[in-house]
């Protein structure tokens, strides 16, 4: 069954993904398609409407994207924002120039509540601007349906041809209404009944992955975080035994982690499917035996995953299919979306491929957001904290060690890091940050235990809110909280005498301290 799909042109907007993920909130599928695409391409679609997004150019520069003026003319409700509203206005006869005042932060908008747009909105409506270029004359055949202080034109119809537009960003939150709009647009104007559901997603994956799979076998590398563990269910439900599921221990994840992915993938776990779990530990340590350069421990690592993983793949002989849990921001980011030919070059597992004797790789992610990869593992009934695990570096504990890696001090950062997230997810602030861990600096200092002098490391917490993982904010945790892990880690943790908390925001430094 095909879902009612509605196409987000690009148009170089940074806010991209962010409406393709408003629109699927609304349970309407959504895809970004570049600016660059055919026409013909976007009628074979069949879209129910289409969403052009905003860009940093004028539409008056020649040199700016544009598209072909026919798209207004197949009958299918459009709605622009922001430059894509600019260049409707420009396209179809409007006029754009530099705007006397430029509106950038939340602005007092007021609306026609009257119109399908509107429809529940309140008439006088916060909304995010951001542009240098206004509409200065709409286009023939549109009236102004919102204007605000310094822009006469900030949203504008055209209902007889089912043309919108919109100066703001109904996309971001800070449009505390912009969701309704959205919603607005693809029910009212656009006519959707809101099919894109994780629980038909996930019985009509299950049932196209049967019909791909046939009885040919599977394999998938599973690392126990969400996208693989999702991808590796989806299977196991379609075709149980015939997929193969390798899980690479390499003495670099959380305390108890290998153990805790062998108890829901394993035999003893509610899946059918066959497990592998490769304890290559001592292989990795003894790799990263000597080593203190971060990018030299990641190349090592990276490559003896990839060694593991080949020799086992090599002792199953050859599959049919290899999965890969790549999702749609991959997709996105590694070319302009919707260009579905493009895979993601630096995915974690990236590589395998050369290696692996198999014939095709299916990736049953590629079209989810990652809170729909969630959505999709609690549908699929996959333990919550599973679904809901920070993310966890390839490399895992290996750049969490500062210097040398050895099997010594994983043990001390894997303690220190439990007894840390024990604290947090009891002070019930686990999910209000969005990743933090316990790292293990290589610096020795004084300290006093009892009545003797010690000389040992310091352990380094660190806590950080973010959306997006490219900037981050140091969390900021209770002090007694801190006080708490501290005290705990210094008595629970062998070798440590001292721990710090990292302050420091995402720029100047990173999330990981390698
Ligand atoms: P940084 O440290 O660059 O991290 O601020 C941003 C996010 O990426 C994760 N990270 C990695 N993930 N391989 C990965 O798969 C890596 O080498 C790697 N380095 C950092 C980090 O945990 C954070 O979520």
């Amino acid at each position: 069954m095909e879902n009612e799909k509605i196409i987000v042109l690009d148009f170089g907007g940074q806010y991209n993904q962010l409406i393709a993920r408003r629109v699927r909130e609304c349970n309407v599928y959504c895809e970004i398609a570049s600016y660059r695409t055919d026409l013909e391409e976007i009628k074979a679609q069949h879209p129910k409407g289409i969403i052009f997004t905003g860009g940093p150019n004028s539409v008056y520069d020649p040199a700016s994207p544009t598209y072909t003026k026919e798209i207004f003319e197949l009958g299918i409700p459009i709605l622009g924002i922001c430059y894509g509203a600019q260049l409707m206005m420009h396209l179809l006869g409007g006029r754009v120039g530099r705007a006397p005042v430029r509106e950038y932060g939340k602005i007092e908008v007021q609306v026609d509540t009257n119109t399908a747009l509107f429809t529940d909105v309140s008439p006088s409506t916060i909304c995010w601007m951001s542009h240098n270029d206004y509409i200065e004359e709409i286009a023939p055949g549109f009236t102004v349906t919102a204007h605000s202080a310094h822009c006469p034109a900030a949203a504008m119809q055209d209902v007889s041809r089912g043309l919108y537009a919109v100066q703001f960003h109904p996309e971001v939150l800070h449009t505390p209404e912009g969701k309704k709009m959205l919603s607005n647009f693809v029910y009212q104007v656009c006519g959707c009944h809101g099919d894109w559901k994780m629980d038909t997603f996930v019985e009509s994956t299950i049932a196209s992955l049967r019909a791909k799979v046939g009885n040919g076998r599977v394999l998938c590398a599973l690392s126990g975080g969400v996208d693989s563990s999702v991808a590796a269910v989806l299977l196991s439900k379609a075709v149980g035994n015939q997929l193969t599921c390798v899980f690479v221990d390499t003495g670099l994840m959380r305390k108890n982690e290998g153990d805790e992915v062998e108890a829901v993938f394993g035999p003893e776990g509610p899946y059918q499917l066959h497990f592998i779990r490769v304890n290559a530990q001592e292989r990795f340590f003894s790799k990263l035996a000597g080593v203190t350069d971060p990018e030299t421990k990641r190349k090592i690592i990276g490559e003896e995953f990839i060694r593991v993983f080949e020799e086992e793949a090599k002792k199953i002989g050859a599959v049919d299919f290899l999965v890969q849990g790549t999702i749609y921001p991959d997709v996105v980011e590694s070319g302009l979306g919707g260009e579905s030919t493009v895979i993601k070059s630096h995915h974690n597992v990236g590589g395998l491929p050369d290696y692996v004797d198999f014939k095709e790789i299916i990736e049953p992610l590629r079209n989810l957001f990652k809170d729909e990869v969630r959505q999709a593992g609690l549908e699929l009934g996959i333990p919550h904290y599973l679904v809901y695990r920070q993310p966890f570096p390839g490399p895992g504990l290996g750049i969490r060690i500062i210097g040398e890696v050895t099997p010594d001090k994983v043990q001390m950062v894997q303690e220190a890091d439990a007894v840390f997230r024990e604290e947090v997810a009891s002070a019930g602030l686990d999910t209000q940050i969005n990743q933090y861990f316990a790292a293990l600096t290589n610096m020795h200092s004084v300290g006093v235990m009892g009545d003797e002098r010690t000389y040992d490391y310091a352990i380094a917490l660190r806590a950080v809110t973010t959306t997006d993982f490219m900037t981050a904010e140091s969390a900021e945790l209770p002090w007694e909280l801190l006080g708490k892990v501290a005290n705990r880690i210094v008595n629970e943790v062998p070798h440590v005498n001292r721990v710090l908390y990292d302050c420091t925001g995402k720029p100047p430094a990173t999330i990981e301290f390698e």
